[in-house]
């Protein structure tokens, strides 16, 4: 297998992009990957693209056609392939391009992830996204990503030491560090008091606890690290890819406040890569919820289970913390475009080693990322270094 590098990022604005059609959004972040590395369309030999249901959102299907068609490439008949893992869509393109590279398959390969969201409206993207949970054991039952995600909070508040503030800690965190994200849906500064005083989505999750509904798009090109001075001088190395499954059901789950998943996918990836926890500068995991950081804190094994939400209120997670996580302001602020997401997270890990994150900047020489599909059914764990 050979080594992979990163050698380019494009990342579009989260939000809702009401003036931009899902094409525009690839087209956009695909074009500022490529000139971040420094190539043209014709250099590309693959593209992978993570969506999650562009069928429901925007009724288009076969998008990986679609993408290379719109991105000026249908004429070079190259292969595009669309990736599906609900919200771990992007992490799975991006670890099916680093597949692709390391195997000496292919040289040039674009890992993209796009979802337009906003077109529909509320009840239409939530029941999309329950698609992501089993339909016939909770969707049909009524249960949505914030009611999952809330009885996992009930669940791990009952049985652990985190009060409801400490959670709220985790939304005020990602708003501070997204109102320093240029990118971010949401760059407003909020208190612990505006997490408890927002609307009750599902008890005990407010409106603030929730990442939003959101339109964006993000890219990255990938080489052989062999070849990576050929597209910029400071390329960025893939040090592991990890992935995982679990049931798709929570009732099915030997504990439902650990997502095994994430426990295996990250053990996979820091064996992978010969290093620790300590070796880790950053890590932006999947906050699709504020309960869903506490857990993947201490599921990546940063913490003992418990203590991720004490450690939170301390500022051990913040930009100036121990271990930062969600630098970029994660899914709370940043916004969960869902099949961006993954790949949004790779930028943002390239940026902070680079040096190039500006007011958000941290000390980061290696950085991880964590992308989970449902309520944990999949995850995509990588690590990048300097
Ligand atoms: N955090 C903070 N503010 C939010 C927000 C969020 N998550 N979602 C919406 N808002 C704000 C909007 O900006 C808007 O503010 P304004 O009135 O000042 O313009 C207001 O709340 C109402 O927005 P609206 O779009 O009508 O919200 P909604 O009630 O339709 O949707 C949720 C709110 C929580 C139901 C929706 O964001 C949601 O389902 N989130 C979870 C998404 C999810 O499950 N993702 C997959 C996870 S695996």
């Amino acid at each position: 297998m050979r080594d992979v590098a990163v050698v380019g990022v494009g990342c579009t604005e989260f939000g809702e992009r009401w003036s931009a059609s899902f094409r525009d959004l690839f087209v956009t972040a695909g074009t500022l990957a490529l000139e971040d590395a420094g190539i043209s369309g014709e250099r590309i030999d693959a593209l992978y693209v993570g969506n999650m249901s562009a069928g429901r959102f925007i009724e288009q299907e076969h998008i990986g056609a679609l993408i290379a068609d719109f991105a000026g490439l249908a004429t070079n008949h190259i292969p595009s392939t669309r990736v599906e893992a609900a919200c771990a869509s992007g992490g799975l393109a991006f670890r099916q391009a680093v597949i692709a590279v390391a195997s000496g398959m292919e040289d040039v390969v674009v890992a993209a992830g796009v979802e337009k969201m906003t077109d529909v409206g509320t009840g239409v993207s939530v029941d999309t996204l329950a698609g992501a949970a089993d339909r016939e054991w909770e969707g049909f039952a009524g249960a949505t990503f914030p009611g999952l995600y809330a009885m996992i909070a009930t669940d791990y508040m009952h049985r652990y030491p985190l009060t409801r503030e400490q959670l709220a800690e985790v939304a005020v965190k990602n708003h501070e560090n997204g109102s320093k994200n240029p990118i971010a849906q949401f760059q407003n500064r909020i208190t612990v008091d505006t997490v408890l005083s927002s609307s009750l989505v599902a008890d005990p999750l407010r409106l603030f606890d929730c990442s939003p509904i959101t339109d964006g798009a993000a890219a990255v090109v990938v080489v052989p690290l062999e070849r990576a001075r050929e597209f910029t001088d400071s390329p960025v190395r893939v040090l592991a890819s990890a992935q995982a499954s679990d049931t798709i059901a929570l009732h099915d789950r030997r504990d439902i406040s650990t997502l095994d998943a994430t426990v295996a996918a990250g053990k996979r990836a820091l064996e992978r890569s010969r290093l620790t926890h300590r070796d880790i500068d950053l890590v932006e995991v999947h906050d699709c919820f504020t309960i869903a950081e506490i857990c993947a804190i201490e599921d990546l094994g940063f913490c003992a289970k418990g203590e991720a939400g004490r450690l939170t209120a301390e500022g051990v997670t913040a930009l100036g913390g121990d271990i930062p996580v969600n630098p970029s302001g994660g899914l709370k602020a940043c916004g969960h475009p869902v099949g961006a997401t993954g790949v949004k997270q790779i930028c943002e890990v390239v940026t902070q080693i680079r040096g190039e994150a500006a007011g958000r900047q941290v000390d980061a020489e290696i950085g991880m990322t964590h992308n989970v599909g449902g309520t944990g059914a999949t995850v995509v764990v990588h690590i990048l270094g300097a």
